[in-house]
């Protein structure tokens, strides 16, 4: 029987046994689970190189996982629940049975195509049952798929396929988001004229069916790709260490980086943190409403809870469309239990009033949690009263991208849980804090970097074509840690509050974007000779984009290069990223070696310039002046 922690006591038991012996401990979770081959060890680790490699020698397929083992027990079970952007279409359930035939025909569609074991597929599709169908089918047969998120633009999603160097591409007509009618597959064509000679075949999902142009010799209909294909599909024997997928994150430096996962440690350690975090029962119905696009929805709305045999839900829209009320109108309609969203959600509807949420009644609602950014307390405690009217733990989990499932959090009903804090460890997580010189801060009631001692079953493992980046960014801060980037904070209980980043990335909504990607669309704009990004704290997004930019000319008309610097970041990166504020500067604040003194420019973006610090040591101390100034006309 998989495990799932069910008092404190017990939690300090597990936890205790996972640190002194992480193998047993983690072979036990794996034997959990359908094995073509078993593995002959269970970790081969350094994290100076770094290496890292779990359950070696070990063969399976993820999907038989998420599926197959399924079907004799809960065939006829709801797998995935459909909710569509517009609330007066009907929502698609779709049962085990019914996901695996799909799964297995989209995977013979995609053989049929070429593709084969190893080869990478992109997927830019919006958030359909047939996205995650794709996702599973590139991994029933051994295709690493690599999801951009589809709010990207196609530079973006230029950059991504090339660097992943993929075939073919997913992807869909439009998406459907609010009262909007996205041109998705107009995106993938612009992106293809950028250079992504190493695609051969586009396939296309209808999903509104508005109409698009096909390229003949390249596109295909999903509904022609498939027909005919069989609904059974021999999964492809995949070694634990294989790649299952790839996803591009933002760092603090350069381009987004290609962060790898693997079958065996991701496949038992996202089924083994969702049983437990969210204490899911059988029949629960669950529903996470982050994107598949983003790391939580491949581990928490697709692989976690399939592995886990649950009623997974999707959701195609916005939660302020058709207005503040929908999500707690989905919850109702679908007697949600679980429900786990992000803070800028939360902050949103709540500033939104909370007349949307008064008369509801959700007495489904058993657990809520939080992902993708620091909750502030206001937020923390509207969740815990309004949403689960005080009777439904808040799980404030912590994790990233690389670390594939969550790390730090409340397992519901069995932490005690404190506003704001991800408060402990999972089993097998090690945390540390250390000080800037590497040096472990022991003891309570301390603040520090947050890194990691030891590997989990689903750290990253590289960053794709690019080993050296991974050992720099993660692995090379601090020895034989792995460095998350992120300060954080013990309390005299030892429980943990993550603070935020430390590096030179911004959280916008939940979104992590880096500083220096902003930096490299803006400096695109006609005109601008130097630009600088920094965060500044927001209402709704939590944190919002600070620019700074020096422009060569007198502007003319101000307003209307703002709007080219929004358009610009909008065509490179995506809206995610466009800039809040946009200063015009004659000059940043650099220090005699010609480095931008941000600690200055994040001082000024938060509205603080009473003490900014010693700047007789800038280069051009006289910018600051300038740049307090003019920020109040921001
Ligand atoms: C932040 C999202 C505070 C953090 C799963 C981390 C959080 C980054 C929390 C990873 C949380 C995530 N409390 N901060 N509960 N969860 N973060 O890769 O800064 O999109 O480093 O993964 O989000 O973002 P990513």
């Amino acid at each position: 029987m998989s495990l799932q922690i069910k008092t404190l006591d017990e939690y300090r038991q597990v936890y205790t046994r996972s640190v002194a012996d992480p193998e047993g401990f983690w072979a036990e979770q794996a034997a959990e689970f359908q094995w073509k081959k078993p593995w002959k060890q269970v970790l081969k680790w350094n994290f100076r190189e770094p290496r890292i490699k779990w359950f070696l020698g070990g063969k399976l397929n993820i999907t038989e996982n998420c599926l197959d083992r399924h079907l004799e027990k809960r065939g006829k079970q709801v797998a995935l629940i459909w909710e569509p952007n517009d609330p007066s279409k009907k929502a698609r359930k779709i049962t085990y049975k019914q996901l695996y035939a799909q799964v297995c025909q989209f995977a013979n569609a995609l053989k049929a195509q070429g593709v084969k074991k190893g080869d990478r597929v992109c997927i830019y599709m919006p958030m359909t049952p047939e996205l995650s169908v794709a996702l599973l089918a590139c991994a029933r047969i051994g295709a690493i798929h690599s999801v951009v998120f589809a709010g990207f633009s196609a530079v973006s999603l230029a950059d991504r396929i090339k660097d992943a160097h993929a075939t073919v591409v997913l992807t869909s007509d439009y998406n459907a988001r609010g009262a909007k009618n996205i041109p998705v597959k107009t995106v993938v064509d612009e992106a293809l004229g950028l250079g992504c000679d190493t695609v051969k075949t586009v396939i296309v999902h209808q999903n509104t069916g508005d109409p698009v142009k096909m390229m003949e010799g390249r596109d295909i209909w999903w509904h022609d790709a498939i027909k005919g294909k069989r609904k059974s599909c021999k999964a492809t024997t995949m070694d634990s260490e294989d790649m299952l997928f790839i996803l591009y994150t933002s760092g603090s430096t350069g381009k987004p980086k290609g962060v790898v996962h693997t079958h065996g440690g991701y496949m038992v350690y996202t089924d083994f943190t969702f049983r437990n975090v969210f204490q899911y029962q059988e029949g629960d119905v669950y529903w996470c409403t982050a994107d598949i696009g983003w790391i939580t929805g491949h581990s928490y709305i697709l692989y976690g809870p399939l592995l886990a045999g649950a009623t997974t839900m999707m959701f195609e829209g916005v939660p302020t469309y058709p207005d503040a009320g929908r999500f707690w109108d989905v919850i109702q309609r679908h007697k949600v239990n679980i429900f786990y969203t992000a803070p800028t959600a939360i902050r949103a509807l709540m500033a939104a009033g909370d007349q949307w949420i008064n008369n509801r009644r959700m007495p489904s609602l058993r657990v809520l949690g939080t992902v993708g950014e620091p909750i502030n307390e206001e937020a923390w405690h509207w969740y815990n009263e309004k949403v689960g009217k005080k009777r439904c733990p808040i799980v404030d989990t912590w994790w990233q991208t690389e670390t594939g499932g969550i790390l730090i959090s409340p397992i519901a009903d069995v932490t005690p849980t404190k506003p704001c804090f991800a408060t402990l460890p999972l089993p097998g997580v090690q945390p540390c804090l250390v000080d800037a010189s590497g040096k472990e801060i022991t003891g309570n009631d301390v603040e520090g970097m947050l890194c990691i001692k030891f590997p989990w079953p689903s750290i990253l493992r590289t960053t794709y074509g690019d080993h050296e980046r991974c050992r720099t960014n993660y692995f090379a801060a601090f020895k034989n840690l792995y460095f998350t980037g992120d300060g954080a904070r013990r309390d005299a209980d030892g429980y943990y509050r993550i603070i935020g980043r430390v590096d030179d990335v911004i959280n916008v909504s939940g979104h992590r974007i880096g500083t220096a990607e902003v930096e490299d669309a803006i400096n695109k704009t006609p005109g601008v000779v130097e630009s600088a990004v920094v965060g500044f704290p927001h209402d709704i997004k939590g944190q919002g984009i600070y620019a700074y930019v020096i422009v060569n000319d007198r502007l003319e008309d101000a307003a209307a290069f703002r709007q080219k610097v929004v358009d610009t970041v909008t065509k490179q990166i995506g809206p995610i990223a466009k800039p809040d504020k946009i200063q015009i500067v004659s000059g940043l604040p650099k220090t005699r070696s010609g480095k931008i003194m941000r600690r200055i420019l994040r001082k000024v973006a938060e509205g603080d310039t009473s003490n900014l610090g010693d700047i007789s040591t800038l280069l051009n101390p006289e910018v600051v002046e300038e740049i307090k100034v003019g920020a109040s006309r921001v």
